[in-house]
């Protein structure tokens, strides 16, 4: 029996283990879930040393636990790496679910739940394609695996671990399952993710809220101030006027345009499922520039006054936004945040006191599209979709993408499953159960292309 008919007899169980693992509410960003986040990580060992793995360990950190886990079948062969996370983002608003959150349910042949795509059930690919690997004797490599559990929140501590434990990390290629393909008849791999400045902006006016009637028109209110320093941070044509976000963008070449604009894309189809009657952006750019090789900046959130049932009069102290920027080749985070606190500094008016924080950051990277894990993994994916995948720019952001290759020295490949339809951080998030079963059975694939080809140049 070789993996793949492994696979196909054990279908349903590799579904029920997954579920199992979405029934954790492993969400980082919420302090109430810190025991469920442990007891996913311990999960997550469980599976790895079931799956095979000769060692498996859940590290603590400074926030969330790592879990490491290893199996060294021969030191003179390879080494791959899999990188994933099992932390999720808030399931909230939990009105806008068909079904719990935590409570998975295949429908249609989909399994919703939060965590279904990003990341659990990619994760989960790589333990059962390991499994699988391990019942027919076929894993062609060492495999170490790092599954950390604040993905979802910037992994700001996972910087010191790796430098803790980089004889322990050491491997030829970090392997990521936590991006998007094009659709499963057009497969595809991101070559390059985006960086990422997230910065919230709080807004004083009066030090208390007032009554609107008797102080209003006379006294500075926080929310027209920051929605019009919010309104001004795009020109006519939606460029970013943060003084300097441009400078060190590094345009792509006309064929580089040329080559990234082929991947299908149906704007008549992608404004009826956003259900929007024009799209947005910077002039110039197309829909899949926009989104892959131009930086941007959004609001995540504004809030200020009163948001309660009714209405309350009231002319409130403070106003608050959630600012994100995606960054591209050379920006910088932290210069890019610098520039962001400096200009709104500038445009604030005086008779109101600004705040700027930093919150989590990261930067872009570009995998290329020669590499041996590149081929190796387009191989894999030509041979079990039927198609060669096409290269895309992913417009998300992974931070820890960029420190493998800084700290430990290891560059990635980003072999995702998941489609941009799969609603991550959104109310019913799902992962289709032929993604699912794609993965496992494509994984081994790519082991065994790698490890040939890194055999090859030796
Ligand atoms: N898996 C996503 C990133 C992603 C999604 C990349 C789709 C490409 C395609 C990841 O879990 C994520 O959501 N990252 C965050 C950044 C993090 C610092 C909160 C993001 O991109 O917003
Ligand atoms: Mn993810
Ligand atoms: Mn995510």
């Amino acid at each position: 029996m070789n993996a793949s008919q492994y696979l196909e007899s054990n279908k349903q169980r590799f579904l029920d283990e997954l579920i199992e693992l979405l029934r954790i509410p492993s969400v980082s960003a919420d302090s109430r879930h810190n025991e469920d986040t442990k007891r996913c990580a311990e999960a997550v060992k469980k599976a790895l040393l079931d799956a095979g793995c000769q060692k498996a360990e859940v590290c603590p950190t400074k926030g969330h636990p790592c879990v490491l886990g290893e199996l060294i079948i021969d030191p003179n062969l390879p080494t791959v790496l899999t990188y994933g996370h099992y932390d999720v983002q808030p399931p909230d608003p939990l009105d806008l679910w068909t079904s719990p959150p935590f409570e998975p349910v295949v429908k249609d042949g989909k399994i919703y739940a939060r965590g279904a795509c990003d990341d659990k059930g990619q994760v989960f690919m790589h333990i059962k394609a390991l499994e699988s690997m391990v019942k027919t004797n076929s894993l062609p490599c060492n495999l170490k695996f790092i599954i950390e559990g604040e993905e979802e929140v910037g992994s700001a501590n996972l910087e010191a671990f790796l430098k803790s434990n980089k004889k322990r990390l050491e491997a030829d290629i970090v392997l990521v399952s936590d991006t998007s393909m094009i659709s499963m008849e057009t497969p595809s791999i991101e070559s390059g993710l985006r960086g990422l400045t997230y910065m919230e902006v709080e807004v004083t006016g009066p030090n208390r809220d007032l009554h609107s009637g008797v102080f209003g028109g006379a006294v500075p209110n926080p929310i027209t101030v920051l929605a019009e320093m919010i309104a001004s941070l795009h020109d006519k044509k939606n460029k970013v006027k943060v003084k300097g976000f441009y400078k060190d963008v590094v345009e792509l070449t006309p064929e580089e345009r040329v080559a990234l604009n082929k991947a299908p894309f149906d704007l008549e189809a992608y404004k009826k499922d956003l259900d929007i009657s024009d799209i947005w952006g910077e002039e110039g750019y197309t829909t899949l520039e926009r989104t892959g090789v131009r930086p941007t900046l959004e609001l995540n959130g504004i809030w200020g006054g009163y948001t309660g049932e009714g209405a309350k009069t009231v002319l409130p102290s403070k106003a608050t936004a959630k600012i994100s920027m995606r960054l591209v080749p050379n920006q910088k985070s932290k210069k890019i945040a610098k520039l962001f606190e400096k200009h709104l500094m500038k445009i604030a008016p005086p008779y109101v006191k600004v705040k700027v924080t930093e919150h989590h950051g990261g930067e872009p990277v570009v995998t290329p599209t020669n590499s041996e894990a590149y081929l190796a993994a387009a191989k894999a994916i030509e041979t079990t979709f039927g198609k060669k995948p096409i290269p895309t720019r992913g417009g998300g952001s992974i931070p820890i993408i960029a420190l493998f290759e800084r700290v430990l020295g290891i560059k990635s490949v980003l072999m995702g499953f998941g489609l941009d339809s799969d609603n991550i951080h959104s109310p019913n998030e799902h992962y289709g159960l032929f993604n699912y079963y794609k993965g496992i059975e494509t994984i081994p694939h790519f082991l065994k292309n790698y490890t040939e080809l890194k055999q090859k140049s030796k």
